[in-house]
């Protein structure tokens, strides 16, 4: 990520400096100190840019009188309104912008005297977030790279006064757990597989996590023959991985349960050609929890939380489970399997039920790439959420709002639940072909959770973009994580009083 850094005394004399500035030409009390000093250049140049639109970026070469070589001004827009979002997308055009200009390092001068619904230190910091969320790349698998697609890396954040210790770790936190998931999202199946993934989880010890994994012999153990059947086809066996953040005292943790599919070839019911490798993603629920259980970690949430991902690789071969096989899921029930590419379904089963049964949770979220319907219905816009609960279901939505990582609600109900109905097992994978099948995935999920509040958001469509999005470069979002944190922050952290 890009490095962010405090300077609390003057400007600098040099290199680029980012004065912010509001509708109508408004500008902040560093920026009014450099008009000054520069005998009202700064409002000259303002005068002739016109009014300077929420987000528009405007760059100033070397102007007469002043000490910089560069000056940008970066227009935030009306007094009213401003939420956080606003300012991280503030920082994000603004990184974007900057990195188009081949511009390396930049100096944000202090924000005091505008209006950005929030105090200066904290808008800058949001700005921050927004520029290094919106300037991610992954090269892991790249040579070094040529000297005209320069990166934006340092963005200095002059604030009037040094801000407590915890100020710059919490950006880079916020950042780094996005980034994780997105990493993992990225790497291919042939480097992340379920045993690889697993491993990769033990890096959240560092952060105080607890995490523990499951191995295949132990999941043979406790009969999650749903799992096992969805990897029986794949030289590389299934993992479950459990990770806990115990930041209170609450007994009964919030449980998110990702789906880990490693990689989804649909098995012996074979997806096209076509667009396979995306596949690779079809672990983004389970990215987004591990991202989510690092930022809770690191900022030492004050909740109790668990993470449970089902690691898996869903492959053809002679082993490989056949469509019409019946098979027993760990809670009981028999299940159908009509087409083996409905297999993340299969995942959920295992892991809600024993998340239910050991982790004994005061409510359950899963997350998972589930249905190609889900697509069809909510785009790229929106993941589809289902819940039996209101008040979880309204806290997820109104996180959703706040994050900018949006969720429309999709029906549960008896009706839908037909849809899953078999003649030979308790229920089948699949629902009625092109009928509903975001609720059919998400009704058959829900047999498996008990009265356990529950929510299941289905993020085919969001977790992966083919467009550059507000927060985020195209390629994997991130979805889910900020989403988790601030749901948990919502419903477990809102009543207990800073300590
Ligand atoms: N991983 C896919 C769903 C998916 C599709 C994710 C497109 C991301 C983009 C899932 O395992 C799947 O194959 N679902 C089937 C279910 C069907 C067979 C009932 C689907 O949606 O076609
Ligand atoms: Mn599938
Ligand atoms: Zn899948």
């Amino acid at each position: 990520m890009i490095e962010v850094s405090l300077l609390t005394g003057a400007l600098p004399e040099s290199g680029t400096v980012v004065v912010a500035v509001g509708v109508p030409a408004k500008l902040g009390s560093a920026a009014a100190t450099l008009d000054q000093t520069s005998g009202g250049t700064l409002s000259k140049a303002l005068e002739a840019a016109g009014p300077l639109k929420q987000g528009k970026v405007v760059d100033l070469v070397l102007p007469r009188g002043l000490p910089h070589a560069r000056l940008i001004l970066l227009g935030v827009g009306k007094p009213e309104g401003l939420e956080r979002l606003d300012r991280e997308e503030l920082g994000a055009g603004l990184a974007r912008k900057l990195q188009g200009l081949g511009v390396k390092e930049a100096v944000l001068a202090e924000l005091g005297g505008l209006e950005l619904g929030a105090a200066p230190a904290e808008a800058a910091a949001d700005i921050a977030r927004g520029a290094a969320l919106a300037t991610y790349s992954f090269r892991q698998y790249q040579r070094p790279e040529p000297e005209e697609e320069t990166r934006f890396e340092q963005l200095t954040l002059q604030l009037a006064e040094a801000p407590d210790d915890a100020y710059l770790g919490a950006i880079e936190n916020a950042v780094a757990a996005v980034e994780r998931a997105r990493d993992l999202v990225t790497e291919p199946a042939n480097m992340l597989y379920p045993e690889s993934f697993a491993k990769r989880c033990l890096e959240l010890e560092k952060l105080g996590c607890e995490v523990r994994i499951m191995s295949p012999a132990e999941l043979e153990r406790l009969g999650m023959r749903a799992i096992l059947a969805v990897g029986q086809g794949s030289v590389r066996p299934p993992y479950v991985v459990v990770m806990r953040w115990r930041g209170s005292e609450d007994e009964k943790p919030i449980a998110l349960v990702g789906k880990g599919v490693c990689f989804d070839t649909g098995g012996i019911s074979l997806k096209p050609a076509a667009g396979m490798e995306e596949m690779k993603w079809d672990m983004g629920g389970a990215a987004a929890v591990v991202g989510a259980m690092h930022s809770l970690a690191g900022r030492k949430a004050r909740a109790h939380v668990v993470g449970v991902i089902g690691l898996v690789e869903n492959m053809p071969s002679g082993n490989a489970m056949r469509p019409g096989d019946v098979i027993t899921a760990m809670s009981g029930k028999t299940i159908e399997v009509v087409n083996t590419d409905a297999e993340g379904r299969l995942v959920l089963a295992d892991l809600l039920h024993y998340t239910k049964e050991e982790l004994k949770p005061r409510a359950m979220i899963d997350l998972a790439t589930l249905t190609g319907a889900v697509v069809v219905a909510l785009g790229h816009e929106n993941g589809g959420m289902f819940a039996t609960d209101e008040e979880l279901a309204s806290k997820l939505l109104e996180a959703a709002k706040s994050v900018g990582e949006g969720l429309w609600r999709l029906p549960l109900g008896k009706a839908y639940s037909k849809h899953i109905k078999s003649q030979i097992a308790d229920i089948k994978n699949v629902g009625r072909g092109r009928e509903a099948g975001a609720s059919a995935g998400a009704v058959f999920v829900q047999e498996f959770v008990g009265d356990v509040p529950w929510a299941h958001l289905d993020i085919a469509g969001v977790t992966w973009s083919s467009r550059d999005l507000p927060l985020a470069p195209k390629g994997a979002t991130g979805f889910g994580v900020r989403l988790l944190d601030e749901v948990v922050r919502l419903t477990c952290e809102a009543n207990k009083a800073r300590a």
